[in-house]
């Protein structure tokens, strides 16, 4: 996908800002000058949340009711879209797709983003959620019906919650049965998508001559669905929560050095940054073009490393809208918005 433009109403520390985009855009400027912020509200109308917050209402200009924000795009199918996003501070929300009333499952199912931001590290240092909802992120990104298996599942978790509280064993004897399938499709893909992506992250380690080598470990699949599901069923009365299922699946993602030793605090920031790359070349293998946005892309990360990161960048047909501190050491083959 391609974005054209973008405009933006009290975001922020903004009022009003419009921008054009090319194929590769650096936003540049001094702390606090909105660089996050403009990354943040792109991403924001292409996915209907933020990658900094949960709660919407961070994003409205301080003083202000209500933000709005609009964007015209091309999807993977190169067909043009034109969406706007607009809410106030007591819930009202109003989203338009090509003239028409839309929901956010519309537009996130039209555009194909893969964003990092400095938060990513978690997925290499953080707790196994981070790494299941990179994954799952990823997974949505090549199938995108797979949107309803996580809602389908969700609801079952809601479901069982209500069942625990009830102290229904009969009802959850049902419902454990009814959510196999999910659990089974959720399971599956997560180890397709681990394994090639960490397939293409060696690749790319390859490419930059980094001698590290990184595993996922996702846990082994249960043989016996139902009866794992079932095994679990006299604890969780007693506790009243869920005790199995791929929500609380540990996966894991090693990361070692030529020596064998655990890595550092910058070579974790690249492995993030890496993996998200991964991400955007097997979407690319499979034809799907994403838009690659990332927020304080070097962040910690060396000069011989940042370069490196910048001519990868380069060797992509993907759109490229990122952010970077410095604006002195200008590249070629990008176009800087400085704010
Ligand atoms: N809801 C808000 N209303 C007004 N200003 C905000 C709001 N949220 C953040 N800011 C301010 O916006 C400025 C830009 O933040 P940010 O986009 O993170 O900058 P950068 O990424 O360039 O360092 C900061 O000074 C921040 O305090
Ligand atoms: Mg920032």
């Amino acid at each position: 996908m391609r974005v054209n433009s973008l405009s933006i109403k009290n975001f922020r520390c903004f009022n009003e800002l419009s921008l054009t985009f090319s194929n590769r855009v650096m936003i540049t400027g001094k702390n606090g000058s909105g660089k996050s912020s403009v990354l943040e509200s792109l991403y924001f109308i292409m996915n209907g949340k933020s990658f900094r917050t949960t709660d919407l209402n961070d994003m409205i200009k301080d003083d202000e009711d209500y933000l709005f924000v609009e964007s015209n795009y091309k999807d993977d199918f190169d067909w043009e879209h034109n969406s706007s996003f607009g809410f106030d501070r007591d819930g009202r929300k109003k989203i338009l797709q090509n003239g028409e009333a839309a929901h956010r499952k519309d537009i996130m199912k039209a555009a194909s983003v893969v964003v990092h931001s400095p938060e990513d590290i978690k997925i290499v240092d953080g707790p196994p959620s981070k790494k299941r909802d990179f994954l799952d992120r990823a997974i949505f990104l090549t199938e995108k019906k797979f949107y309803s298996t996580v809602v389908n599942y969700k609801s079952y978790l809601k479901q069982k919650k209500i069942l625990l509280r009830n102290g229904n064993k009969n009802g959850l004897l049902y419902l454990n049965r009814a959510v196999i399938p999910y659990i089974e499709e959720i399971v599956k893909k997560r180890q397709i998508i681990a394994q090639n992506i960490e397939k293409i992250t060696k690749k790319i380690f390859e490419e930059m001559s980094l001698p590290l080598s990184l595993k996922i470990i996702l846990p082994d699949q249960d043989e016996n669905i139902e009866e794992k599901l079932n095994s679990k069923i006299d604890k969780e009365l007693l506790k009243g929560y869920s005790l199995y299922g791929p929500h609380l699946d540990i996966i894991k993602i090693i990361v070692l050095n030529r020596r064998g030793k655990s890595i550092s605090m910058g070579e974790k920031s690249l492995i993030s940054l890496i993996l998200k790359f991964a991400e955007v070349q097997l979407l690319n293998d499979l034809g799907i073009e994403s838009l690659f946005i990332g927020d304080d892309i070097i962040g910690f990360i060396d000069a011989t490393r940042s370069d490196m990161i910048f001519s990868y960048c380069t060797t992509m047909e993907n759109q490229f809208i990122v952010s970077h501190i410095d604006s002195e050491n200008k590249k070629s083959n990008w176009e800087y918005i400085t704010l």
